[in-house]
């Protein structure tokens, strides 16, 4: 069974994320979330352990590996990591080799071979955004696969290109790949 490594940072579309990890789990893959700080203002650790079956992480103070290193043990453990939704924040992150916590260290000790995908979810003027944009290219460098954004109307209640993609496209998406 492929194991989904599923990130989700803070963004209004964080329950896409929670549909997203249903989705996945249902079409036979195993999936443990790791939400981001701020993610877990938003939505829950504990909801995202219930749909998935295994235990959804926040940080690595409260380590869940015997070794008390999680960003290792989640890292080798993957055949796919998966950042949705992907907010402004997250990106710049990753696209600067920073781990100010468990989601972005995990991301650093992955195996280069393993595929990385990134959802972005934001508000069309962050997207469009130069700094945002620059970001969003260096990812793509380093062999990241960008899923979206789509356009339509955000939650923030404008209309343009923000919203992250619907859990069924990402699915279909990965099974692709997973597949090829
Ligand atoms: C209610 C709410 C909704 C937000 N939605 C988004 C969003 O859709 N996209 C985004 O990039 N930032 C959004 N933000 C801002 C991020 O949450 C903020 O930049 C945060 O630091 C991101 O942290 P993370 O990348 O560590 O998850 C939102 C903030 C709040 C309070």
């Amino acid at each position: 069974m492929k194991e989904i490594l599923l990130g989700v940072s803070a963004s209004a579309a964080c329950f896409k994320a929670a549909a997203l990890a249903s989705h996945l789990v249902q079409d036979g893959f195993s999936v443990t979330a790791v939400l981001s700080p701020s993610a877990a203002k938003l939505v829950t650790p504990l909801q995202f352990s219930c749909l998935t079956g295994r235990r959804a992480l926040c940080t690595e103070w409260q380590p869940h590996d015997p070794a008390g290193m999680d960003h290792i043990a989640l890292a080798r453990n993957a055949d796919l990591f998966l950042v949705a939704p992907a907010s402004a924040d997250r990106i710049g992150v990753f696209a600067h080799g920073l781990a100010p916590d468990l989601l972005a260290s995990t991301a650093l000790a992955l195996d280069g071979e393993v595929p990385k995908l990134f959802a972005p979810a934001m508000n069309p003027e962050m997207w469009s955004h130069p700094a945002v944009q620059r970001n969003v290219a260096q990812l793509e460098a380093d062999g990241w696969q960008r899923l979206g954004p789509v356009a339509g109307r955000t939650a923030c209640e404008e209309q343009g290109l923000g919203r992250m993609v619907e859990p069924d496209a990402v699915v279909e998406q990965l099974r692709a790949l997973l597949a090829g």
